[in-house]
């Protein structure tokens, strides 16, 4: 096999083939999630709420996201994996200028990950262009950005309203436009999402409670596997669950392969069941 490049990732999207992400957080998980044939791993600042216990992703530091995204590079390393490892640039590391986005960024590349992700539009289209010039592949995330939980009101479904998609497909086109290669959607209609994900051709949609018409979707690691300890979001399917019961022939590494291939051949998300 070899390591899955950004190059890849937009020809999968020009040619309709699924891309898988996944969050992991340490280096055995991400060696699993590698070896089932996740094509991204999303070291995502859910890790706050998962690893550390925080209510959200507000508090999660810097020095956290670098600790957690060099575990996960050393375990791709470690299985001599090919996964493409993306990394979150938490609360606060880039909104105070493009150069304090770039000095976070760096240390992100410097532990291992081959792009960082950054939450939210409009002024976030220069610092995606800033980073993208200097050479840091860059995925943008829209729709319900839990960074900013408490200025939306709550962890909601985003762009229902004609203004607010609106909103979202302009912030959507100038962020192709800056450079971003990859493209979160979390909670968002399916509709909404299926739009974009045709219009932008050189940015491929990664889906959360986003629908099926995306060019690859994503979802936490500890909800697919049934161990989120408060309300599973709608969007979410306990793929462990599902799992013949053969005891010690079946696991998380299955689990994960079951998600990989419900997504790629589009058994999930369903739409009557996980979207808006
Ligand atoms: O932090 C995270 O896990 C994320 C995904 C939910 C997209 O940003
Ligand atoms: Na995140």
């Amino acid at each position: 096999r070899k390591p899955v490049s950004l190059p890849r990732l937009l020809e999968m999207h020009a040619r309709g083939e699924k891309i898988v992400m996944l969050t992991a957080y340490d280096a055995t998980f991400a060696a699993v999630a590698d070896a089932a044939g996740v094509e991204c791993i999303l070291v995502g600042d859910s890790l706050g709420m998962v690893c550390q216990g925080l209510s959200s992703t507000v508090g999660v530091s810097l020095e956290t996201m670098r600790y957690h995204t060099e575990c996960v590079t050393r375990g791709v390393r470690r299985v001599q994996g090919t996964a493409w490892i993306v990394s979150d640039l938490p609360y606060g590391t880039y909104h105070e200028s493009k150069e304090q986005a770039l000095r976070s960024a760096v240390v992100l590349m410097q532990a291992g990950a081959h792009m960082v992700k950054l939450e939210g539009g409009g002024w976030t289209a220069d610092t995606v262009r800033f980073l993208v010039d200097r050479g840091i592949p860059v995925c943008a995330h829209l729709g319900l950005t839990p960074q900013t939980v408490h200025a939306l009101g709550g962890y909601r479904v985003q762009g229902k309203t004609t203004e607010s998609a609106t909103l979202l497909k302009r912030h959507a086109h100038e962020l192709q436009d800056a450079g971003a290669t990859l493209m979160v959607l979390e909670m968002v209609p399916a509709a909404l999402s299926a739009e974009l994900t045709t219009e932008l051709s050189h940015c491929a949609t990664i889906g959360i409670g986003a629908g099926k018409d995306t060019a690859g979707q994503v979802l936490v690691l500890h909800d697919m596997l049934g161990l989120n300890l408060g309300k599973n979001p709608k969007f979410v399917r306990n793929f462990m669950a599902e799992l013949p019961g053969i005891p010690g022939q079946h696991g998380i590494k299955e689990a994960i392969t079951a998600y990989v291939q419900a997504v790629k051949n589009g058994s999930f998300p369903d739409n009557a069941l996980h979207a808006w």
